[in-house]
């Protein structure tokens, strides 16, 4: 049976600041650089969320896109658009918001809503040239 990948992409607008609390002010300024300023600083993600099965036979989707687009923005973009990701969000409670943890942070909350299909993989844009990716565990 053919396995076809389809992919809805997302966008957010988000304030951040990385920061490791165990770590000293100096630590953390060389680790993180301007990305530890303590007033925060902002960027424009974009998360492709990308869903993996057999195309139905009846429908002939893998999963509905309208009913993965109700999904990211329910789960993605309504709790994470125009807020501050290190103190506003439940999910990320606790978590240093690089690409990295929040991509993980992002399939956590996605994996039991997507109900035909697979979640596949989830790209995390934070820059025009940097994303992180993840595929689960
Ligand atoms: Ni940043």
């Amino acid at each position: 049976m053919p396995q076809v990948t389809v992919t809805r992409r997302v966008r957010f607008n988000a304030a951040h600041r990385l920061h490791n609390p165990d770590l000293s002010d100096a630590e953390n300024r060389q680790l993180f650089g301007l990305c530890n300023s303590p007033n925060f600083h902002g960027h424009n993600y974009e998360l492709e969320i990308a869903v993996r099965g057999t195309p139905d036979a009846r429908t002939g989707y893998v999963m509905d896109l309208s009913e993965l687009a109700r999904t990211a923005d329910a789960v993605i973009v309504e709790p994470l658009d125009h807020r501050n990701l290190n103190l506003d969000v439940d999910f990320l409670r606790g978590i240093n918001p690089t690409v990295e943890n929040l991509v993980v942070a992002c399939w956590r909350e996605l994996l039991p809503r997507v109900t035909s299909g697979r979640l596949y993989r989830l790209r995390l844009w934070e820059t025009e040239n940097n994303y992180a990716e993840y595929e689960g565990d």
